[in-house]
């Protein structure tokens, strides 16, 4: 029977222990969230959702897809099917993209003692969660990870050969700096403790598309990991996500992993923009060079498209998170080229006086480029790209 609330004021025991009691067993509690990002997916909810509840009949499990506002209406097709089974939640972001930082969303909105992390587009193979969750249920790992490099797992879903040499290449860069033995790293299918991961959560990158690695590179101890062979299939409906702009947040990621967090990714993705910049700047002048133009126009061409295609990546690639668009974008650039010509300012003013002082070429060069890579990053930080 239902305890009914004695009038007057709560008192305390009341408000514990039958509170307690009115609510358990009203409905049973997931033990395993299954947590799926997902960027215009729409036509792969249904799918998703049929093949989780033919995977794990049995079990006490809830789906928690995490939509960054797709223009195809994800969202409406998550909110369709929750109406008809409270199984299925879904997590509307806006005004932000990413992978990993939408799957630390979705975990931190569990409360199942055990989350799995799987892609929305049915290219991870549901018939494998069952054993993911049952080695962290049941048989005491930290971690377990659906493999496509393990004995019995396949890469065969990987759209092209490109794709699979830039992935295999990948992964032999990242288990030089990993503290496991993990034949697929790069997995975005698996199972962990849910309290392993809320651990781990301060100390994530948060940023590109590898979580698990960002997890493996975060944790505060070392799991105890199981690898369970699966064949990654071909998409079926939708595209990828990955482009170049993916790759290079991977690239600052683990750049940041190797600083120890002690320099912040977007630092390190603006100085690597920074570096894309002088190479820029050097062609146009080659460029204008062979044109006939004098050294002193050369130069200007070069800083300007230099400044241009650094604003730009920066806002596509540093800042894709907050990406500006329209007039916004416009009055960025322009903020931006004004602040830039402030570093270049302090670089060469700096560098003439300790080259003046010392005479090393070098020494002078480096100070004043590092002295305008600080400056233009904290000011465009503070200026342009703002949280809002
Ligand atoms: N919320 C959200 N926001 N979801 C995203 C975003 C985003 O910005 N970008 C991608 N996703 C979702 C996709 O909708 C899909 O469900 C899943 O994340 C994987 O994205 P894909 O674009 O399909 O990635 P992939 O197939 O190239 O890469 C996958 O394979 C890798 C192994 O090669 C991913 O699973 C990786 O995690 C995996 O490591
Ligand atoms: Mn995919």
């Amino acid at each position: 029977m239902t305890p009914t609330r004695p009038p007057g004021p709560v008192s305390p025991i009341w408000a514990d222990a039958a509170a307690d009691a009115a609510l358990a067993g009203q409905t049973r509690p997931a033990d395993i969230s299954i947590v799926v990002p997902c960027y215009n997916e729409r036509a792969n909810v249904r799918p998703m959702v049929a093949a989780l509840s033919h995977a794990l009949a049995g079990r006490e499990w809830e789906v928690i897809f995490v939509d960054d506002s797709s223009p195809d209406g994800t969202i409406d097709e998550v909110r369709a099917l929750a109406e008809l089974d409270g199984r299925v939640r879904g997590l509307l972001r806006v005004g932000r993209r990413g992978l990993s930082s939408a799957v630390i969303e979705g975990v931190l909105s569990s409360s199942a003692r055990i989350v799995a992390v799987m892609d929305g587009d049915m290219q991870h193979d549901e018939s494998c969660l069952g054993r993911l969750i049952d080695a962290v249920a049941r048989d005491g790992y930290d971690i377990a990870v659906g493999s496509r490099h393990v004995e019995g797992g396949d890469n065969a879903g990987l759209a092209n050969g490109w794709r699979t040499l830039l992935s295999d290449s990948g992964i032999r860069l990242v288990q030089m700096v990993l503290p496991v033995r993990l034949g697929d790293p790069m997995s975005g299918f698996f199972a962990m403790r849910r309290d392993l991961f809320e651990r781990t959560v301060p100390r994530l990158s948060g940023t590109g598309f590898k979580i698990l690695l960002d997890v493996f590179l975060s944790a505060p101890q070392r799991p105890r990991v199981l690898e369970v062979p699966f064949v990654f299939r071909p998409r079926a409906a939708g595209e990828s996500k990955l482009d170049i702009l993916v790759l290079l947040q991977f690239v600052a990621m683990l750049a940041d992993k190797l600083c120890r967090g002690f320099l912040p990714t977007r630092f390190i993705a603006f100085s690597l923009v920074g570096l894309v910049g002088i190479l820029v700047n050097l062609a146009v002048l080659e460029v204008a060079r062979r044109f006939g133009a004098g050294f002193a126009t050369g130069q200007w061409l070069g800083t300007l498209v230099a400044m241009v295609t650094n604003f730009w990546m920066n806002n596509a690639l540093t800042y894709r998170d907050m990406r500006l668009r329209g007039a916004r974008m416009w009055l960025g650039l322009a903020l931006f080229m004004i602040i830039c010509s402030a570093g270049a300012a302090a670089d060469v003013g700096i560098a003439r006086a300790i080259f003046s002082r010392d005479g090393q070429w070098g020494m002078a060069g480096a100070a004043g480029a590092a002295i305008a890579v600080v400056w233009n990053y904290a000011v465009s930080s503070t200026l342009i790209w703002r949280q809002r």
